[in-house]
């Protein structure tokens, strides 16, 4: 189904993620015929591009989709580029002269999404900006599209917010986590409310944990400057990690709405147990990655990497547990753990169900504890679900063995699976504000985040406390094991 005709302004065209997120997720929905052949898109940013050298760089950023140059000529010729400068006055003016030259030409009926993909810092005065030249005022709808980070604490957050709220309102703003986009985390919702077998069973009364973990690979890279002033809480957990323990933890919502579905997460996040004082060293653990060996390579430790501080105290992994103070939920750990230069890139979430009250069956002569039931949520990079559970043993009467149901959502043409930008900037268009964070979540994760940041900076950590393609700091396992509990491996 086509969405409808729009101007998309992306502000940082000349970026990273322009490059490698945003036009191809553009090209996708286009080659979808999701977008109308009537579109345009205005790259804005700082550099003196022309429109020529701009369609070249969208065109490259296509590349590896397609083979056919008529296709990405044509593709191309609707990207108009814009060099601007952001305090001043008259380059929105400019803009506003392109954009309404632009609806005229491509029939677009004053629609407008400003995707805001570059340096927090000027995100307000742009917001600002584009209200006060006009370029807001417009006969359709306009929307605001803004990426991470949504300010580094509650107070810079809510500034930014009070700044962008004054050009639009709270259902004009798209705040991007691009996890709610991922194909796995959306089908969070639809395994629990749409089968009779699990909902029963997501409760206390079954579940003795859960344990989302989203492992990288990759170090800071080029990232050091950014990366110093946020470090794993601010970068993935009040983010991303808490996102998907809302999914988790809501109740089902009454209808599938934009606001019931995001009143219910903000009712997770409410009953969250503030993790605050000497609370901290219990419930968090923080590591930060030294030299090591990944896929035969010696990398460096963290604080030898570019931009990066020599006894920087700034955390590249962090785990925690999470406690969701409701009747659902008490006494049930949810524990989250994230982190750079590990062993593996993996995302995925292990449901652990409680024993059962007696056993029967052992897995092996040494009479070991049985395998508890798990529900395996990956979600990437494969994408699926898998159910554990104990099966007879061919050999042996009284023994078991773990055995595993299997769902794999890979399809075979990738080009089929789209991507999580793809998703939301079609949500975008259609006006569904569903995938994007609402400011009371982000107000309300800042929160819950800031009272563990506040110790961690008063405290040095005796950091580095991880080897490069380890699982992270030894007292990441230890948060487990004081509770009884292991992480279950994610390779
Ligand atoms: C971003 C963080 O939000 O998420 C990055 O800023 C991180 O530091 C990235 O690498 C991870 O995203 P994904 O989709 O690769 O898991």
């Amino acid at each position: 189904e086509l969405n409808p005709k729009a101007v998309i302004v992306i502000f940082g065209a000349t970026g990273d993620l322009a490059k490698r997120k945003l036009f191809p997720s553009i090209f996708r929905l286009y080659r979808n015929k999701k977008i109308a052949e009537e579109f345009a898109v205005v790259g804005v940013g700082r550099r003196s591009w022309s429109d020529d050298e701009f369609r070249s760089n969208v065109k490259s950023s296509i590349s590896s989709f397609q083979s056919d140059s008529a296709e990405a000529d044509e593709f191309a010729s609707h990207f108009h580029y814009h060099s601007f400068d952001v305090t001043n006055p008259e380059s929105y003016l400019e803009l506003k002269g392109l954009l309404d030259d632009l609806d005229g030409s491509y029939n677009i009926p004053g629609n407008r999404i400003f995707y805001l993909a570059m340096a927090p810092e000027f995100f307000g005065t742009i917001a600002k900006q584009l209200k006060t030249q006009g370029l807001t005022a417009v006969q359709g709808w306009s929307r605001l599209v803004i990426e991470k980070p949504f300010g580094r604490d509650l107070p810079s957050a809510n500034e930014l917010n009070d700044e962008i709220r004054e050009a639009f309102s709270e259902d004009q703003i798209y705040r991007i986590d691009h996890y709610l986009g991922k194909e796995m985390v959306q089908n969070i919702e639809v395994i629990r409310f749409a089968n009779a077998l699990f909902e029963p069973l997501w409760n206390n009364r079954f579940i003795s944990n859960i344990q989302v973990t989203s492992s990288e690979v990759l170090g800071v890279e080029d990232r050091g400057r950014y990366y110093e002033s946020s470090g794993a809480l601010r970068d993935m957990v009040q983010n991303h990690m808490m996102q998907m323990v809302a999914l988790l933890a809501m109740e089902p919502p009454i209808k599938l709405t934009t606001d019931e579905i995001r009143s219910e997460k903000v009712k997770v996040l409410r009953a969250m147990r503030p993790i605050e004082g000497e609370r901290v060293e219990d419930y968090f653990v923080r590591g930060q990655y030294d030299q090591g060996l990944i896929d035969g390579k010696q990398l460096p430790g963290y604080r030898e990497e570019n931009n990066v501080d020599q006894e920087s105290n700034t955390e590249t992994y962090a785990a925690g547990k999470i406690m969701i103070d409701n009747f659902r939920w008490a006494g049930v750990p949810f524990y989250i753990r994230t982190g750079k230069r590990m062993e593996t890139k993996s995302t995925k979430i292990v449901v652990e169900f409680k024993d059962i009250p007696m056993n029967l069956y052992y897995n092996s002569q040494e009479k070991e504890n049985k395998h508890p039931n798990l529900l395996v949520i990956h979600i990437q990079p494969d994408e699926g679900i898998t159910l554990h559970l104990n099966a007879k043993k061919t050999e042996g009467g009284a023994y078991t063995k773990p055995i595993r149901l299997g769902f794999w959502n890979n399809s075979v043409d990738t080009f089929n699976t789209p991507e999580a930008y793809e998703k939301l900037i079609d949500d975008c268009m259609r006006g569904d504000a569903t995938n994007f964070t609402h400011w009371d979540e982000v107000a309300l994760s800042w929160s819950f985040v800031d009272k563990i940041s506040k110790i961690w900076e008063k405290e040095k950590a005796v950091f580095p406390n991880y080897a490069s393609g380890s699982m992270g700091p030894r007292e990441a396992d230890e948060l487990l094991e004081k509770d009884g509990f292991h992480w279950w491996p994610v390779t």
